[in-house]
């Protein structure tokens, strides 16, 4: 299938997005969220796909929610077409590891996007913000929760209140991403990162990622209960006794995901 805002290329276990409008530094417009979800729907159903990569291109990850499309909206509108939550959400909703490679700008819904994913890999020339307060509104696709829980109540409210951008030095010392890379190798390292996790169980990596979202969303008593009870189901999966017949004769794993 084709798509008109979007490259989608398979790589054997991997599936790499691209968003695609770079005229518009990759405003998220309706059409572009809507292949989005169609996408990602696709790589849940489909067993052979193991890992999701959304990048963008090197100017921008994406500039934010497409302001020419939404600027003249009224509230009704918003709240029956669902927005936000019935398209952008299905990166939040997919149950498979999804990895955010973010060159250049990541603003607003571009940075919102981004958070959604499991974890995102920066380019040194990348630039997150949440600019919304500049164009008289907040943000709207789960900034102010995601980006508090990850760099705290303080750099939240600067970013949020000011609208300045954090660059990518300052979002890894944050703990907003997990590494960066030069834009030069961002493709290529998030890959590999990829690739490495496509070698494991993906049941185990499902799983593992349901119990690390579990620490947003329950009292600490209950979310290491949750992760006891996944980690002893475990031991039901074939996965599980081939992992570790392999340490104990000293060879690779060769999981069959089951
Ligand atoms: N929506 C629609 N079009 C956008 C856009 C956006 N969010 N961001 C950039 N563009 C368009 C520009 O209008 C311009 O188009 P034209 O060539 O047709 O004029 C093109 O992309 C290039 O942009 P600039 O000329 O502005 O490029 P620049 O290098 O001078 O500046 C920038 C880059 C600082 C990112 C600037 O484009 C900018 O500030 N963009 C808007 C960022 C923003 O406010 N994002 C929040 C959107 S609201 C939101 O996301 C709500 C939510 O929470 C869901």
């Amino acid at each position: 299938m084709t798509y008109s805002s979007l490259i989608v290329e398979r790589l054997k276990n991997v599936v790499l997005i691209t968003l695609n409008r770079p005229d518009a530094l990759n405003a998220l417009n309706n059409q572009m969220m809507d292949e989005l979800s169609i996408v990602l729907n696709d790589c849940e159903t489909d067993d052979d796909v193991r890992v999701i990569i959304l990048t963008g291109g090197e100017k921008a990850f994406a500039a934010g929610a497409d302001i020419k499309e939404i600027a003249d909206k009224e509230y009704l509108e918003f709240y029956k077409d669902d927005f936000i939550e019935k398209k952008w959400e299905a990166v939040n909703r997919c149950r498979k590891p999804v990895i955010a490679a973010v060159g250049g700008y990541a603003l607003g819904g571009g940075c919102e996007l981004a958070m959604m994913c499991d974890f995102i890999i920066a380019a040194d020339n990348a630039k997150f913000g949440q600019p919304e307060i500049n164009i008289g509104v907040i943000p709207g696709a789960g900034g102010t929760q995601r980006l508090t829980r990850l760099i705290g109540k303080s750099k939240a409210m600067d970013m949020i209140l000011t609208g300045r951008m954090m660059d990518a030095e300052e979002a890894e010392r944050s703990g907003l991403v997990s590494r960066v890379v030069p834009i030069e190798t961002l493709k290529d390292e998030a890959i590999k990162v990829a690739e490495k996790i496509a070698t494991m169980s993906l049941p185990t990596t499902m799983l593992a990622k349901e119990c690390v979202n579990e620490a947003y969303e329950s009292a600490l008593d209950a979310g290491v209960r949750f992760e006891r009870r996944i980690f002893q189901s475990l031991f039901g999966t074939q996965d599980q006794k081939e992992g570790m017949s392999a340490f104990i004769e000293k060879r690779s794993a060769d999981f069959k995901h089951k």
